[in-house]
């Protein structure tokens, strides 16, 4: 018995839970998996441990593009033998994950990909923010009542998923409850020049140029529109936030509009705020959206496994599916029947420089 013993002792000091975490490192969005990475690294800070085993984290690049989001989350999952997988972050290439995770039934928390298709019909993946359908309702309404508008151009980025989808919703909401009319034009993701599609919208007439696709493209097209002479507002979806779209973009985006999913500004419980000061100690500047993201999905990914009380991928995507009220820096999550979280949108305004709050929509108000 006492080597029976020694050799349990030995081997939990060995024994480890690896947990994959799937992000654009490099590449057209690496802003975004270097912000997420940042709010990972500071919850493991706080929390390496669960059923009394170290916690392994096993990066992954998905050099933001599909084809690598697959072969990486093969690689965590046959590789590395990873319990968890969070991440990716653009919903095109969650999917493209996703189909993997499913395969191997490894379950996959994605952290802000917004388009619907990421989770349905899927039992293995399930994401910490709000769906699509949301998020354009809420940019419609707030188009419509907030900013009159009636001609709305929306530059779709027919790479992504998540773009071609926030449109559709946008424009689902816009012409049904407000006939309002729409134009839409077309480029693709690493695109650096768009005055066709500048000259295509003012020539429509727009009041409001809408952007759906990414950072990188939105700060380009801000500037060339107002370079361009185009004088009307500016709004986006949560694509937009980066603080590199104001890095890349300066003046041009200021007054810019977009929804998310949190902004350090609206912190007001404890939790959050001590968020906010710990990753400023921590990194020396304020967490950006994908920083909360990123830190409230590890913890729930460790929170599932302690609920499961066991390192097994399918008993921890049970207790995944199964969360309710968990509390996060970026509000409370609940995961739906459709492995989605229920969450507010946030509105969102370039303000001198910087990202100011500007208001709050629930999903009740949003019927
Ligand atoms: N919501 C976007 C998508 O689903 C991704 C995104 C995340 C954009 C975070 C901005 C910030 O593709």
């Amino acid at each position: 018995t006492v080597v029976v013993l020694w050799l349990l002792l030995v081997l939990s000091v060995f024994a480890e839970i690896k947990i994959g975490v799937l992000l654009p490192l490099t590449g057209g969005i690496s802003a975004f998996g270097d912000w997420t990475k940042k709010g990972i690294e500071l919850a493991y800070k706080q929390k390496n441990t669960v059923l009394g085993q170290k916690i392994v984290l096993v990066y992954a690049d998905t050099r933001s593009e599909k084809t690598e989001a697959a072969n990486a989350m093969a690689r965590l999952a046959d590789k590395e033998k990873v319990v968890a997988v969070i991440g990716e972050i653009a919903s095109s290439n969650s999917m493209a994950a996703a189909e993997i995770a499913e395969a191997r039934k490894v379950p996959q928390v994605a952290v802000t990909s917004t388009n619907p298709l990421v989770t349905q019909g899927k039992k293995f993946v399930s994401r910490v923010c709000f769906i699509d359908p949301l998020q354009g309702t809420a940019l419609a309404e707030f188009a419509a009542k907030n900013l009159k508008a009636k001609k709305v151009a929306i530059f779709v980025d027919i790479e992504q998923d998540y773009s071609v989808g926030l449109t559709n919703y946008f424009v689902e909401r816009f012409e049904k409850k407000y006939k309002g009319q729409v134009l839409k034009v077309q480029y693709k993701s690493g695109d650096q020049e768009f005055s066709a599609q500048i000259g295509q919208a003012t020539a429509f007439g727009a009041d409001v140029i809408m952007f759906t696709g990414y950072y990188n493209e939105i700060a380009l097209a801000a500037q060339q529109a107002r370079s361009m002479g185009y004088k009307g507002y500016f709004i986006a979806g949560d694509g937009a936030d980066a603080p590199e779209l104001i890095k890349i973009g300066g003046k041009a985006v200021e007054g810019l509009y977009f929804t998310t999913h949190y902004v350090p500004e609206a912190a007001t419980t404890k939790l959050a705020k001590d968020f906010v000061e710990a990753f400023k100690k921590e990194f020396g500047t304020l967490p950006a959206m994908n920083a909360a993201l990123g830190y409230d999905a590890y913890m729930l990914v460790v929170n599932a496994i302690e609920r499961a009380k066991s390192a097994d991928p399918v008993k921890i995507n049970e207790a995944i599916r199964a969360t309710k009220g968990f509390q996060g820096v970026s509000g409370n999550i609940t995961i739906d029947a459709n492995g989605n979280a229920i969450k507010d949108v946030i509105i969102v305004k370039v303000k001198d420089g910087k990202f100011a709050f500007e208001t709050r929509i629930t999903p009740e108000n949003l019927q």
